[in-house]
């Protein structure tokens, strides 16, 4: 699809341009608006011709469905069969970072769902995509606000570079709280939970509330040619930036001496604060990136997209490292992330 239409950049909008926004939503538009994980690319979810044109923004295959975002959980049960497991997670983390999948109820267009006889519901606590929820008194449909396979857009100059002139409005929130997609969890049993992708509501967080949590195998490992995952979109080689990824699993003494050894002026590295000051002998030419302080592993997951944007700006640049990182808390989510980004190129030392 050709960019043509002209969108409508709002920044700071106020109430009154959030009516609109919404208004918008309702007519069958898209507007894209910013979350507390990334920025969704947004159109009614109930209105079938409007969902459609979002996987044609998108560039999306059509058998990767929507999420269905909502102002408040007890609309819920209007579009989805509630159980007591989404009763017990809505009530300890909506709204907030988290999607449940739930079996979806007539009314929502298999166009949202992609066939699936699920849906997926959000409820998201950024405090514009509340306010615009409200005003749409209905589900908006909404993936992340990239264009098919590229990074999500965690501030509104990466929407604008994806979407101008596909869509009919973007509405600028400044840069999202945590940068990484929600958490998604398919519900077993009361308090039986699937994670189908780790984000900011982590598998520790759902353990202390009492939650038994199995991980979808597609979560941290490549699936084989006819193996299918249980969030369709998890197949999909996302958030991969132009140049190789390659992860480095190994004592950190030998992840560094690699990294010295082989970094060239092709290549970047993606390293904590830390590591940083550690790989001083490599060649001056070799481009690092910083993810942040070590410990501060929720800024880590914010900078990831940012810096995987950052690289497709530098065609010189062909090959990229980062050591591979722990997958406790919020690292499973970051540690998915970069898996997949390299494709599950991972370099063991
Ligand atoms: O944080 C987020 O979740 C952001 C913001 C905008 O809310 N949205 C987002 O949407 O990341 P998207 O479309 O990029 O990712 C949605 C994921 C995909 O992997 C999709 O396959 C999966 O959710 N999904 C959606 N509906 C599903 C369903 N019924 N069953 C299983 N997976 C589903
Ligand atoms: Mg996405």
């Amino acid at each position: 699809m050709e960019p043509k239409l002209v969108t409508e950049i709002i920044h700071s909008p106020t109430d009154r341009d959030l009516r609109r926004a919404a208004a918008l939503l309702c007519a069958g538009g898209l507007v894209a608006f910013p979350t507390e994980t990334v920025y969704g690319l947004g159109a009614s979810a109930l209105d079938e011709a409007a969902a459609a044109k979002i996987y044609k923004a998108k560039g999306r295959p059509s058998d990767n469905p929507l999420i269905l975002h909502l102002a408040n959980p007890s609309q819920a049960s209007l579009y989805a069969e509630v159980s007591l497991c989404f009763e017990k997670l809505a009530s300890l983390f909506m709204p907030g970072p988290l999607t449940v999948i739930l079996p979806k109820k007539p009314l929502i267009p298999d166009t949202v769902t992609g066939g699936l006889q699920t849906v997926a519901i959000r409820v998201p606590v950024h405090p514009m995509a509340h306010q615009l929820l409200t005003y749409v008194a209905g589900p908006v449909a909404a993936p992340s606000a990239n264009r098919s396979g590229r990074p999500s857009c965690t501030n509104v100059s990466h929407v604008i570079e994806d979407m101008n002139g596909r869509i009919d409005m973007i509405l600028d929130g400044g840069d999202c709280d945590f940068g990484l997609e929600s958490t998604i969890l398919l519900p077993v049993d009361d308090h039986t939970v699937k994670l189908l992708r780790p984000g900011a509501i982590t598998v520790e967080m759902l353990e202390q509330n009492g939650f038994s949590v199995v991980l979808d195998k597609a979560v941290t490992q490549k699936l084989g040619e006819n193996e299918q995952p249980l969030a369709p979109g998890m197949k999909y080689r996302h958030y991969a930036p132009k140049a190789e990824v390659i992860l480095l699993d190994g004592p950190r003494e030998r992840v560094v001496a690699y990294m010295e050894q082989q970094a060239d002026a092709d290549t970047a590295l993606l390293l904590t604060d830390e590591m940083k000051s550690e790989v001083s002998g490599c060649k001056p030419d070799v481009t690092v990136l910083s993810l942040g302080k070590e410990e501060d592993r929720l800024m880590q997951a914010h900078r990831l997209f940012t810096l995987l944007r950052t690289l497709d700006e530098h065609p010189e640049i062909r090959r990229v490292y980062a050591a591979l990182p722990a997958t406790d808390n919020i690292g499973l989510a970051l540690y998915n992330r970069l898996v997949k980004a390299s494709g599950y190129t991972v370099l063991r030392l």
